[in-house]
């Protein structure tokens, strides 16, 4: 895109730009341009070819740019910048005037100046002053928001700016074109651009910014003179590492920074103190609920941030799973995502105080949670799997201040869709890639027609944009087109803000979770044969929830323990729901060995241990009847069915297409890696069972395909390594330390 692209200051930020600008083919040539202390900088950077020409200016600036006996590459500080299509100025804020009255004279028309300043205020400033009041319209002023506490060109990363956001600041009269050649050229470099004007800048950064590197700083200044005399950090841990992380920065850069920023900081630091002040008086009366409130409120807020940052941010997971192993033991693995979810949505609806144990603490029932605490419900925990839930009443939702980001997770964006359209107040719903190509018209059309006004994409996919219709739902008799507990759930729940009584008809029996805990809240919901109905009629009444172990995450183990030889494993608590149990049925077909234990019924819904041992399992046509009460668990089915003698034939299983990924899809093409003859079918697979050797297969960021492919490692000739396994998070974090405690060699690595 760029011949020729000058850089001064080649230290983190520089140094950065020229990589990425190389490793894109950004620029052909890049020239960096330093002081004379930063000789050495420039003569690594050179050869370690993230630069291909350098020049010490020893004329320009201040006193210490003296010449350091280095040979330059040009003849003059002219030749450097001449005919460069773009300068970049990434040296610290302080410098930038001094550095624009040196390119005054030699300033071209035909070439893009830009800054990397993290102060854009002080920046303009010095443009207006170097250039008498008027700044040229080829300076583009820029800022981007990414840095690491270290500095030098030996700390630079050709990604540094992947996914990070960059922030072009234009003046009245800067140049439209050049404004656009500096937007693609960050966006080139993987960065996330936004244009705002210089105030907004300054004072957005002083916030999210620059006052925390302020109170990092102040906060170890005042601790670290107190532990000269008494050693107080000697017993600081993690908490105190990681508020002040920052404190490790450049003191230099950033009292240049604070000073050139000040006008924006100074109002800030009056705010903080008048905070710190309300807290102090909060202690002083003793008022805890004031206290919890501004803690749960900051909790929350940086729950949202954190759902945006890392959605942004999102680190690629990779299992490496090593083969052979059996599984032993006993365990009790985390709290049924279906019931979790429900929980939170029946307690934070209920009149009183729900107490629920046993929650699965993952990233999906978690977006459920942050979804209700942006609308006005106190819910504390989750510590250990318990939480309180301050129920605001049938009525009581506020209205949230930004869309709901749900995440991953279609249960609750369904489910929520449902609920939220007879809600006083508009909401928007968005979640992450997979599930904003998830189809969503199943839920918006019968809500259209229970009189919601909701908006999907054209193609019918989130963000779903929900108009508040209180009192104007009415209930329909609608019978579903496919077995969906997440449509028939998100009906149910607009029932109860709709006129009239609302019929919900499934064409075969999907878990019924949400009927048996609505009965657990004194709400009347009723069935007859395949019809379930519910009306406005009632409300909820607090109660405790004991969320058993999720079904579905048993699977896994299920399958594990029935396929490697020595395997004899019990799994505590588990939910059999007989609407949730076809794996188990399933696999019995297969021949496996499973016991059902200690049956008992806990807050309304079946529960039991699973004792499973290894049995050689053998090749079945699986019945259609079995496939919606065994939905989820067909990718770790396959894998069974991959060492099964003989063939298995899975049919009526199309809803398995629009899961989180396409999972018929996903698990034919990585048993086809892993040398099984598995054909995917419209409506399923036909596995021919044999034998699994090793490979690498991906996930596509499915959480249930990431840790079918690792089970599948038991009964591997070979090692096998699953890509894209970060969501696994979402419905069971702790799988990678459970599975090798119980015996399979699975090793996690981040990068
Ligand atoms: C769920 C219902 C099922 C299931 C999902 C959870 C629920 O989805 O696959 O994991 O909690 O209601 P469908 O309703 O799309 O079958």
């Amino acid at each position: 895109m760029f011949d020729k692209l000058c850089i001064f200051g080649v230290g983190l930020i520089g140094g950065s730009i020229a990589r990425a600008a190389k490793a894109n083919g950004l620029a052909k040539t890049v020239v960096g341009i330093g002081r004379v202390q930063d000789a050495n900088n420039l003569i690594l950077a050179k050869k370690l070819g993230i630069i291909d020409r350098y020049y010490i200016d020893e004329a320009n600036l201040s006193d210490s740019w003296n010449h350091s006996g280095v040979a330059n590459d040009y003849p003059s500080f002219c030749d450097a910048v001449d005919q460069a299509d773009c300068v970049v100025i990434a040296t610290p804020v302080a410098s930038i005037e001094v550095i624009l009255s040196s390119l005054k004279a030699n300033w071209s028309p035909s070439t893009i100046y830009t800054d990397v300043g993290s102060t854009k205020g002080s920046v303009v400033e010095a443009a207006q002053r170097v250039f008498e009041g008027k700044v040229p319209s080829n300076f583009v002023p820029a800022h981007p928001i990414a840095g690491a506490e270290k500095s030098g060109v030996q700390a630079s990363l050709c990604d540094l700016f992947v996914n990070k956001r960059l922030v072009i600041t234009p003046l009245a009269d800067t140049n439209p074109g050049a404004v656009q050649s500096i937007q693609v050229f960050w966006q080139g470099m993987g960065a996330m651009v936004s244009i705002m004007d210089v105030q907004r800048h300054d004072a957005v950064l002083a916030a999210t910014s620059h006052l925390p590197h302020i109170l990092a700083f102040a906060l170890v200044d005042m601790l670290g003179h107190q532990d000269e005399q008494s050693e107080i950090l000697n017993y600081a841990a993690g908490g105190f590492r990681d508020f002040t992380r920052i404190a490790s920065s450049d003191p230099t850069m950033w009292r240049d920074i604070c000073t050139a920023n000040k006008k924006e900081i100074i109002p800030l630091l009056q705010q903080t103190k008048a905070q710190l002040d309300k807290i102090q008086h909060l202690l002083e009366i003793g008022d805890d609920q004031q206290l919890f409130s501004i803690f749960a409120y900051a909790n929350t807020a940086r729950q949202r941030f954190l759902n945006q940052f890392e959605g942004n941010m999102s680190k690629s997971i990779t299992f490496q799973v090593q083969p052979g192993g059996s599984l032993q033991g006993e365990a009790r693995v985390p709290g049924d995502k279906s019931m979790s979810h429900r929980s939170i949505m029946l307690g934070s609806l209920a009149e009183g105080v729900t107490h629920v144990t046993g929650f699965l603490v993952a990233e999906d029932a978690l977006a459920t949670l942050q979804a209700f605490r942006d609308m006005g419900v106190e819910i504390e925990g989750p510590i250990n799997g318990c939480l309180t839930i301050h129920g605001v009443g049938k009525h009581g939702l506020k209205a949230p201040k930004n869309e709901l980001y749900l995440g991953n997770s279609g249960t609750s964006m369904r489910l929520l869709s449902g609920l939220l359209a007879g809600q006083p107040f508009n909401s928007v719903l968005t979640g992450d890639k997979s599930l904003s190509g998830r189809p969503m018209k199943r839920v918006t059309e019968p809500l259209k027609a229970m009189g919601a006004d909701i908006k999907t994409t054209e193609q019918g996919t989130a963000p779903l944009y929900i108009a508040g219709r209180a009192g104007q739902l009415h209930g329909i008799d609608y019978v579903m087109p496919m077995a969906s507990a997440q449509v028939k759930s998100c009906l149910l729940l607009a029932g109860m803000y709709a006129t009239g009584v609302t019929r919900v008809t499934e064409p075969a029996p999907t878990r019924d979770h949400t009927e048996r805990m609505l009965n657990g809240f004194s709400y009347p919901v009723t069935r007859e044969g395949s019809t379930a109905t519910i009306s406005a009629e009632g409300q909820l009444t607090a109660t405790d929830i004991d969320v058993p172990s999720d079904i579905s995450s048993a699977a896994f183990f299920l399958v594990g323990a029935s396929i490697a030889p020595g395997s004899d494993l019990l799994l505590k608590h588990v939910g059999i729901n007989p609407t949730r149990t076809g794996v188990i049925d399933i696999l019995r077909l297969m021949g496996a060995k499973i016991d059902v234990l200690n049956e008992r019924v806990v807050g309304g819904e079946p529960v039991a241990d699973l004792h499973v041992v290894y049995s050689p399992l053998k090749g079945i046509d699986i019945p259609e009847e079995l496939v919606p009460l065994a939905i989820d668990e067909f990718p770790v089915l396959f894998v069974a069915a991959a060492v099964a003698e003989g063939q298995t034939r899975l049919s009526g299983a199309e809803e398995l297409r629009v899961k989180e990924s396409d999972r018929i899809q996903v698990m034919a093409d990585g048993l086809q890696i892993l040398g099984v003859d598995a054909q995917p079918t419209a409506d399923g697979m036909v596995i021919q069972g044999g034998s699994i050797g090793g490979g690498v297969v991906t996930s596509h960021g499915d959480h249930r395909c990431a840790m079918s492919f690792s089970i599948a490692g038991l009964r591997a000739s070979a090692p096998i390594t699953v890509l894209d396994c970060a969501n696994v998070n979402t419905s069971f974090p702790e799988f990678k330390d459970l599975v090798k405690n119980l015996g399979l060699n699975l090793v996690s690595e981040e990068s």
